[in-house]
């Protein structure tokens, strides 16, 4: 190996979650090649470290620029491969699914389940040569379907399902494959959904606010109080070094306020009953 750990790819890691995985595997010594889509991004987090941070342009849904990133990360770890991948670039649409544009539920799907994948296909040669790992970020959303997260809760749940496959698929190679499960984390996500949904609420006919506009209103206000709430990006960046580096990882982690105890609710209860308690509180 080089004077690195080793070599990890973070997708979205411009802000929130996929900044800090990167600052976190730098400081823990490897070397991070972060996805980014714009310029501003590159420069920032060069700046952070510039010996460990390698800022790569990578639109999950330009196959162009997968290709481009993969070769220039190829070239520069050799024969040392990767020794991780981290799939965590996603959006978050919100809405009710009986008016969410179908082409707003598509593009959904498309980055948070086709460009994980797109991803993945393209890195797997040298992950494979690496010995490497990949983390999924799933979320709290991939175990279970809140009112109006449907399309978002789409994309986690076929995430976790491609977790799964993938780690089965990759068994006899011992590259592991996991799955990060977090609630409510406090990044710009939330801010940047309710903008680009607040165009998609915006546009939806006055019948879906007749029957929907309270909990339209309530997600509005949750995602707003979301984005100060939760958890520091910090504590999921933790537990993806865990998962890239313990020697025994687990294959899921859940973690956030009262996580746990939902994810262990969903499990023992009735559809029913979380149907009504999920009514009660939202
Ligand atoms: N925050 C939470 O409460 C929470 C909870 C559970 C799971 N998660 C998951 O954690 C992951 C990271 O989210 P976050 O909360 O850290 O939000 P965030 O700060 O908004 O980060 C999302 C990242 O994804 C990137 N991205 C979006 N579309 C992309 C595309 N087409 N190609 C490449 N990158 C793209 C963004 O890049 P730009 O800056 O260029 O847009 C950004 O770097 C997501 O998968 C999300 O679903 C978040």
């Amino acid at each position: 190996m080089s004077k690195f750990s080793g070599n990890i790819l973070i997708t979205g890691a411009s802000t929130g979650i996929g900044e800090a995985c990167t600052l976190h595997m730098a400081k823990l010594g490897y070397r991070v090649f972060a996805g980014v889509r714009k310029e501003k991004d590159a420069e920032r987090l060069q700046q952070q470290d510039s010996q460990k941070i390698v800022p790569v342009y990578l639109d999950v849904l330009n196959e162009k620029q997968i290709k481009q990133a993969v070769s220039q990360i190829a070239e520069s770890v050799g024969d040392n491969g990767l020794q991780g991948l981290v799939n965590n670039a996603g959006i978050a649409v919100v809405g009710p699914l009986e008016y969410l544009p179908l082409e707003d539920i598509r593009r959904q799907i498309e980055i948070n389940v086709y460009g994980q994948i797109a991803v993945t296909q393209s890195v797997l040669e040298l992950l494979r040569q690496g010995q490497g790992r990949i983390v999924n970020m799933s979320s709290l959303s991939g175990r279970f379907a809140f009112p109006l997260y449907g399309a978002y809760a789409a994309s986690k749940f076929a995430l976790e399902a491609i977790t799964d496959a993938l780690r089965r698929e990759l068994a006899p190679w011992k590259m592991h494959v996991a799955s990060i499960e977090p609630g409510v984390i406090r990044t710009p996500i939330w801010e940047k959904s309710l903008k680009t949904n607040e165009t998609t609420l915006d546009q939806l006919p006055a019948e879906a606010y007749e029957r929907y506009g309270e909990r339209i209103e309530a997600a509005r206000k949750g995602a707003a109080r979301s984005g100060k709430g939760g958890l520091p990006p910090e504590e999921v960046a933790k537990v993806v070094a865990h998962a890239l580096t313990a020697r025994r990882p687990k294959t899921r982690y859940v973690l956030g306020r009262n996580a746990k105890p939902l994810v262990f609710l969903t499990r023992i209860l009735p559809d029913w009953l979380l149907d009504r308690i999920t009514a009660a509180s939202s």
